[in-house]
């Protein structure tokens, strides 16, 4: 690492070639990372051999960037599908005649999806046509039958994967779902091979990034760092929800009813749709808790764009600056992570759209 170097302030990755290399594109987690700009950051701040933390940790983007430099990362989110899409990023597998295995799961939820049971999903008359939704449970069945717990995660996110274009969801949604009436839904089995296979394919690549890294996930809240020491961290890794721009646990619905995952706690644990006063109270909490368990001499690196609310500007950023300064870092560098309007991240809201995001570099004095 070296500090002297000189970095552009404007940060842009809108020419990136590819943002899906190895398993970066398994899943469409919403506000997601472009790894190009974790590689920057790594590359910048952190070396092989250490440890950090990346406490919102959503799909795994860091994690992923981590093993492959081989640096060891804790990864937390309250999300279980999060952890559950970042486990199988991180995981390399390899199935023997891959399509005869998906063949046969087909075939057993074929003979079984009349008997299944949709009462535990949300407002199926609502979200799926015809049969659909007893064939997603249906399959949901097969894979529970699965004893090796890798391969059954990585179905599972196969599965999770195909629910947008199997339900009437708008796929415009970032917030609330709503149904699209003219929505041409997807055949149900056909996509979970399609899903299947290519999510199988990014995994294979994983093969050629032998890593000596650990990989750790948890299904904890960000200002929890309990399973850590004091002192003991290199780098904290931050990008929290934008506060209302998307709504984690109300986007992922469908998903995580069909995954029979507790979408009341995940309802509850989620900080993306709180009050301001309330969020702000969390992120002091989890900045206090990066500070304790930063090594001296090391850094916090928080991205977060501002939002908006009412018409006005809901500076995030300069709050994140204030709060971090509160609770004893010093502030080494700002950069702006500037988007196109096509990126997933920028959200109109009443017609404006906000493309810019800061990366904070808070640093814990030596
Ligand atoms: C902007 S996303 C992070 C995306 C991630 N960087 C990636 O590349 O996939 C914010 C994440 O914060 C998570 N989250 C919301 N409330 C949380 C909490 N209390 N503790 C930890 N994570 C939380 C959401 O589930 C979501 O995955």
């Amino acid at each position: 690492m070296n500090n002297k170097q000189l970095i552009s302030t404007i940060w842009n990755f809108d020419t990136a070639e590819d943002s899906s290399y190895l398993t970066h594109g398994i899943y469409r987690w919403y506000g997601k990372l472009v790894p190009q700009l974790v590689a920057k950051t790594l590359d910048q701040y952190v070396e092989s051999g250490d440890t950090i933390i990346a406490n919102f940790s959503g799909s795994g983007t860091i994690a992923l960037e981590s093993m492959i430099r081989n640096i060891n990362c804790i990864g937390t989110d309250i999300n279980p599908l999060a952890i559950l899409i970042s486990k199988v990023k991180t995981k390399p597998i390899y199935i023997k005649d891959i399509d005869d295995y998906l063949e046969r799961i087909i075939s057993g939820a074929k003979k079984e999806e009349m008997k299944c049971d949709i009462s535990h999903l949300y407002q199926p008359d609502k979200w799926y046509n015809g049969n659909d939704a007893k064939k997603l449970v249906a399959l949901k069945n097969e894979i529970d039958e699965i004893t090796d717990e890798d391969i059954k995660n990585y179905l599972l996110v196969a599965l999770a994967n195909i629910t947008r274009d199997c339900s009437n969801i708008d796929s415009r949604c970032v917030n609330h779902i709503v149904v699209d009436k003219n929505k041409k839904t997807k055949n149900v089995y056909d996509s979970f091979i399609t899903s299947a296979l290519s999510i199988y394919n990014s995994i294979q690549e994983l093969n050629n990034h032998k890593s000596t890294s650990k990989i750790n996930f948890i299904k904890q809240s960000a200002d929890d760092m309990s399973y850590a020491e004091n002192e003991s961290i290199d780098l904290v890794f931050s990008h929290p929800p934008y506060l209302n721009a998307i709504n984690y646990y109300n986007i992922y619905r469908l998903s995580t009813d069909l995954l029979e995952l507790d979408y009341d706690e995940i309802r509850s644990e989620d900080f993306s749709a709180k009050k301001l006063n309330i969020f702000l109270d969390f992120m002091e909490k989890t900045f206090r808790e990066s500070y304790r368990v930063l090594k001296k001499g090391k850094r916090c690196i928080v991205v977060i764009g501002d939002t908006r609310f009412h018409g006005n500007l809901i500076t995030l950023g300069v709050d994140f600056i204030n709060l971090l300064k509160k609770v004893g870092f010093e502030i080494e560098d700002i950069h702006i992570w500037e988007q196109n309007r096509k990126a997933g991240m920028n959200v109109a809201r009443r017609g404006n759209y906000i493309d810019h995001n800061y990366v904070i570099v808070a640093k814990k004095e030596e």
